[in-house]
């Protein structure tokens, strides 16, 4: 199988300039791009004998950042899409942060501080079994998930992410200007999924 870009139209976005989504669009292609490549030079070696299992484990490794990188751009760009749309207070998932956090705004908040040293990603998973929402920093694409959860909502923290508009020591107002941004109504449909 391969894997097909995704492409995104976005919206006039206060805060993340049209060459700054346009340099990061051709990052995500590069990943979509190297994820088609593992696949297809492990299925060649894998048909070429035992000889080469050392190299397709390699691969292997290799594909949980390509690929990982490849769906966290996905999800990350598609809540621009649409433009800002708030986070309605009738929403299981406005209700259910308010539950665990106190005040959607208090989630906001919290989440919006998050952040590690070195590239990776900011992410809000939720854990249908115990009803309980996860922070998570995954470090480069892939180190740091929490198995079977799903991903309600990714932050981009890699530099490539805002360089073009910000310095690095004002990383702070990228973020925030990337939460302003979000479609809620999409990432409140994640969350629908989840808990369906
Ligand atoms: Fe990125």
């Amino acid at each position: 199988m391969n894997y097909e870009k995704r492409t995104f139209e976005f919206p006039e976005i206060n805060g993340l300039s049209k060459d700054q989504l346009a340099l990061h669009i051709d990052l995500y292609e590069g990943y979509v791009k190297h994820v088609n490549i593992l696949m297809t030079q492990m299925n060649v070696l894998a048909k070429s004998g035992d000889e080469f299992a050392y190299s397709i484990a390699e691969l292997r490794r290799r594909l949980g950042f390509e690929w990982n990188g490849m769906r966290l751009h996905e999800l990350y760009f598609e809540a621009l899409e649409h433009g800002a749309k708030v986070l309605l207070a009738d929403t299981k998932l406005f209700e259910a942060l308010a539950k665990q956090y106190g005040s959607f705004s208090n989630w906001l908040e919290i989440f919006s501080k998050l952040s590690a040293r070195g590239p990776g990603w900011a992410l809000l998973n939720y854990d249908s079994v115990t009803k309980h929402f996860h922070h998570t920093w995954v470090a480069d694409h892939e180190v740091g998930h929490l198995a079977s959860l799903p991903v309600i909502l990714a932050v981009d923290h890699w530099e490539h992410a805002y360089l073009v508009d910000y310095l690095p020591k004002d990383k702070g107002m990228y973020v925030q200007s990337y939460l302003n941004a979000l479609d809620w109504e999409t990432v409140s449909a994640r969350f629908d999924k989840a808990v369906s």
